[in-house]
């Protein structure tokens, strides 16, 4: 290459118009800074109309003693520019493909970019609490359906026709009874977890350790303490020789756990129609430990569920032997137990989906 380009100097220098031609392509090749520039300078140069092109066709006019020279000169310079512009084309495309590489490169050492969590609602979690509690006692999950007829919902659990815990103003009906049919085939959306009792006392032989959660469904307006759909966790025990010693302490050990051991327990008589005698369980205020605040409303407990001793009425239903069996039942609200757990005023935050509130538990 170098003493190609050396002989054309010699050539070109005592002619100056072939020393212009070759020193405008040496330098035009020379200036290329890019691949599209290499392509107009071939086509410049080398292409029909191009000047190295025009240096053969001088030939025609030329003394018969230059035409050799000439032809020398144009072969060597179109050879030149030939190797240079290819060269300069080689240069060019390894830089593009080298910054490209740079360009689109991976830090493979770079941290990877960890996808957002999902978790589980809040109320699923106090459930699972719940529920974990009774299954390390030994107690068995099981389920029931929403849709409930009114023998299960009512009926069996003592609660006869006129019973004020029946009234219309409650209870969502799906499918209300006509004058031929009997008020037991209603169907609705059950009030509470308790027909799981019903359910799974007539179909299985106790000894029975059960909790079972779930949704109910009542007619209430909708405000900070109530929903027309909610969440409860039923439990009961059928067995020989159960009394209420064995359901005050099972409530007690569950409520320490859950709340913490230092949390008082207490049982206030109260009224179910399927337990007798029944109590609602009260646990110390965690706020003021029992002097009395805001949350506790100045009472110093809160309740937290509805329990007591299977009334033999219910074993007649469901044709367990009262004469051999007792047993105790409880039903607690789990949104009322996740809002006391967590400080929580308002009962609607734990239905309106929004993930700043979902995400802190
Ligand atoms: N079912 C009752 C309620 O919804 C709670 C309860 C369950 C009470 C079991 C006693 C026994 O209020």
């Amino acid at each position: 290459m170098e003493d190609k380009i050396a002989r054309l100097k010699e050539i070109a220098s005592n002619r100056p118009e072939m020393g212009a031609v070759v020193d405008g392509a040496l330098s035009s090749v020379e200036s290329c800074s890019s691949l599209e520039e290499v392509k107009d300078a071939r086509v410049k140069l080398l292409g029909k109309k191009g000047s190295v092109t025009a240096l053969f066709k001088s030939i025609g006019q030329a003394p018969p003693e230059e035409k050799p020279l000439i032809g020398e000169a144009g072969n060597l310079l179109r050879t030149v520019v030939e190797e240079k512009l290819d060269a300069k084309e080689r240069e060019l495309r390894s830089r593009e493909t080298s910054e490209r590489m740079r360009r689109e490169a991976l830090d493979v050492t770079l941290p990877g970019r960890r996808p957002p969590l999902g978790r589980r609602h809040v109320l699923s979690q106090v459930t699972s609490e719940i529920t974990n509690i009774f299954i390390s006692m030994g107690y068995q999950v099981v389920e029931g359906p929403e849709a409930e007829l009114d023998y299960y919902n009512f009926e069996a659990l003592n609660t006869p026709p006129m019973h004020p815990a029946r009234s219309l103003n409650d209870t969502f009906y799906i499918r209300r009874a006509d004058a031929e049919r009997d008020s037991r085939d209603d169907v609705l959306l059950r009030t509470h977890t308790s027909p799981v009792q019903v359910r799974q006392m007539e179909s299985r032989k106790p000894p029975l350790y059960v909790v079972s959660p779930g949704k109910a469904y009542r007619r209430d307006e909708i405000d900070m303490t109530h929903s027309a759909m909610f969440s409860q966790v039923e439990g009961f025990a059928v067995d020989k020789g159960i009394n209420m010693g064995h359901l005050k302490g099972t409530l007690e050990v569950f409520a320490k756990r859950l709340f913490g051991e230092d949390r008082d327990v207490r049982f206030r008589p109260h009224f179910f129609p399927f337990t007798e005698p029944s109590a609602e369980v009260d646990v110390s205020c965690f706020v003021c430990q029992g002097s009395g605040c805001s949350l506790c409303k100045g009472v110093g407990w809160l309740e937290i569920l509805g329990c007591g001793m299977i009334d033999p009425n219910v074993f007649d239903y469901v044709g367990i032997d009262k004469e051999e069996y007792t047993g105790f039942a409880f039903g607690m609200g789990i949104e009322r137990v996740a809002m006391m757990k967590y400080g929580i005023d308002d009962m609607r935050v734990l239905y309106e989906n929004d993930v700043r509130f979902l995400k802190q538990f």
